[in-house]
């Protein structure tokens, strides 16, 4: 297992034992990602920050995750105040972030951009979303919640629910999901299903896979609830946007079908997805979901940058 050095661009690239890995150091992690302890390993070290896409959670922990442990940070939240405004291409600006720091990492609307980005640069780079592609990072983030709120990853049945054709976190989680043998139901609004390559995929790996509509039906029989966005900024008819808006929404009463232990996660932003009731029930886990961003990408950055083994 050898990570100094590495890119982090797609869940593909990961073994489970890897995985497990970055989960394990993740967990050390914790008290220092809470500001509770000092852990100054990146004290010499600089981390770009390119987000060519609106970004909360992944760009903050980010950086908070550099900070926490001793490291800088350099980088943009809007491409439009760069030289990418003036014609400059992908690599040129990827060739500068190499010179002027020691990783990058980037997000990007085009799908496979953060691929692109590694090949122009011999430092490591961290794929922070590219367009409908992989999410690397949040799926590592996700799997660490599962396991930290529910002792284990394998063993529970995981629903994947909403716009699972344009959301990249469930094509990511999907398939790290089926590495773990983890049973799953994708339940989508019509138009918004999974595409068939992950649904092969899943299933050539021989876990238990539903497909359907009904998310309160299926609700009751699930462990993970993982809600997702429909992706507005990826249709290419706005008019298409409109008719999925408030296809469905989660509430105490949709909730009250499924088991006590269900939990709720969501890589957020929500818009309608979830209620806001919900966030005072035992089932809201996705504000801590978003915390553990934090040692998650700690462990990362400490991991790529040599720093941890
Ligand atoms: C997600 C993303 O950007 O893919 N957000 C995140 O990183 N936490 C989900 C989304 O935008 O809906």
């Amino acid at each position: 297992m050898e990570f100094e050095n590495r890119d982090i661009i797609s869940i593909h690239d990961f073994s489970t034992k890897e995985i497990l890995h970055v989960l394990d150091v993740a967990r050390d992690m914790v008290p220092a990602a809470q500001g509770k302890e000092e852990k100054n390993i990146l004290g010499s070290k600089v981390m770009s920050s390119l987000f060519f896409e609106p970004s909360t959670r992944t760009r903050l922990s980010f950086e908070a995750a550099m900070k926490r442990l001793g490291g800088k940070t350099v980088g943009f939240s809007d491409a439009k105040s760069t030289s990418t405004k003036k014609g400059e291409t992908l690599a040129d600006t990827i060739r500068m972030a190499e010179a002027y720091s020691d990783c990058i990492v980037i997000r990007h609307f085009n799908e496979g951009a953060g691929r692109l980005a590694a090949k122009f640069s011999s430092k490591p780079v961290l794929n922070a979303g590219d367009g409908a592609g992989q999410h690397p990072t949040q799926t590592l983030l996700d799997l660490f919640t599962i396991r930290e709120e529910k002792g284990a990853i394998k063993g529970n049945r995981v629903i994947l629910a909403g716009d699972l054709k344009y959301g990249r976190t469930v094509h990511s989680l999907a398939y790290a999901l089926a590495m773990f043998g983890v049973d799953m139901a994708f339940i989508s609004p019509r138009g918004l299903e999974m595409p068939r390559e992950f649904v092969s995929l899943v299933k050539e790996m021989g876990v238990d896979l539903y497909e359907g509509r009904d998310l309160a039906e299926a609700v009751a029989e699930g462990d993970v609830l993982y809600a997702t966005r429909i992706q507005k900024e990826r249709f290419p008819d706005p008019q298409e946007y409109k008719k999925m808006a408030s296809s469905y929404r989660i509430d105490n009463e949709m909730l009250s079908g499924g088991k006590k232990g269900l939990i709720v996660m969501h890589p957020l932003p929500r818009v309608n997805e979830i209620a806001a009731e919900v966030d005072d029930t035992p089932h809201a886990v996705y504000f801590r979901q978003a915390f553990n961003g934090v040692p998650v990408r700690m462990a990362l950055l400490a991991l790529v940058l040599g720093a941890r083994r």
